[in-house]
């Protein structure tokens, strides 16, 4: 049992906020295979106050998700305020502020990982959510703008005095994008610095891993993204099974899931791009990815899944 701003979470293993990813079928399916908490992906503090159709989309839950944790993000502390006080409307069990995205898209208007070129901006922003939301504020952040400005110790000091309850490190600079390696030392340093719950990000590949991380950074959380596309058994002890049956049965459940609460058809090519990736690095992976992409339709795809999942272990 792990304690993240006042929510008792099953498991201290978190999926990360992936825009294109983290919906609510995958969140879903990470809940299952042990998940403590699944971040939504980012969502427009501009399109929730303009109740834009696709923004309101990304909010879908149900009971079963819950906790629920949405991420905002935006550099305007108005409409980031009147952004909060809307959420309050879906009833999440945090609300986290996205600043850490170093996307072009986001930071050339001043959010995401530009805040922390704006430290000034960034305490507002956080000051603004936390007046106006129901639930406790959490905010994820990086280590620095760059290796001359490691801010991480400043800016993590600054969060918590702005009233958010929870951290969340990416141990990456905004100019490192996601390439190089994510330092945890920055993590364990934070975990010291500050007396909210802490949670590590940055390349966990294995469950071994998370909790390896966790042991030496003395995290409260550790967030896993990338790690936990085609790999949902990342958050369970057990890991990722062995037999390419058993794979195909969880990305079945994963495309059982999407049929159930998002409109399959119109996102073919983005479910079979999440269907491809359960099968990378196994044996025969590469005949198994054509026959997914090669499916023309959603009926296809579910009986290729079926079939790979009924197939003897080879
Ligand atoms: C495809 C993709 C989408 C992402 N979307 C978001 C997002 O919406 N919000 C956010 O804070 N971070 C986002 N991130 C960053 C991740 O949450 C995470 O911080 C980063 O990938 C490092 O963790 P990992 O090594 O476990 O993947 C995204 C990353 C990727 C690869």
């Amino acid at each position: 049992m792990s304690v993240i701003a006042h929510l008792h979470l099953s498991s201290p293993f978190i999926l990360a906020p992936l825009a294109g990813y983290s919906d609510l079928p995958f969140r879903l399916l990470c809940r299952h295979f042990g998940a403590g908490l699944c971040f939504s992906e980012m969502i427009s503090c501009h399109g929730l106050v303009y109740e834009q159709r696709k923004t309101l989309a990304m909010l879908a839950s149900v009971p079963a998700e819950r906790p629920v944790a949405y991420q905002l993000f935006g550099a305007d502390p108005a409409v980031m305020a009147k952004a909060a006080d809307m959420l309050n409307r879906f009833s999440p069990d945090l609300v986290d502020i996205n600043m850490g995205c170093p996307v072009k898209k986001v930071t050339k208007k001043g959010a995401g990982a530009a805040l922390m070129a704006a430290p000034d901006l960034a305490a507002e922003i956080i000051r603004e959510v936390v007046r106006c939301s129901e639930v406790p504020v959490t905010v994820k952040f990086r280590r620095g703008v760059n290796h001359r400005s490691l801010t991480y110790l400043d800016f993590a000091k600054m969060a918590e005095d702005c009233g958010a309850k929870a951290l969340t490190l990416h141990g990456r600079t905004w100019s490192q994008g996601f390439t190089g390696k994510a330092d945890w030392q920055c993590i364990a340093e934070v975990k010291k610095a500050v007396s909210v719950p802490v949670i590590g990000n940055g390349d966990v590949q294995s469950h071994q891993q998370a909790v390896m991380r966790r042991e030496s950074s003395g995290c409260d959380g550790i967030m896993i993204g990338r790690g936990a596309l085609g790999n949902p058994w990342i958050f369970g002890s057990a890991g990722r099974p062995q037999f390419n049956a058993e794979i195909a049965a969880g990305a079945l459940l994963h495309l059982q899931l999407m049929e159930q609460y998002i409109a399959v058809d119109r996102f073919l090519a983005a479910i079979k791009n999440h269907m491809g990736r359960y099968f990378t690095g196994l044996a025969g992976s590469t005949v198994i990815r054509r026959r997914i992409y090669q499916c023309a339709g959603f009926p296809e795809l579910r009986a290729c899944l079926e079939s790979l999942a009924s197939t003897a272990e080879s």
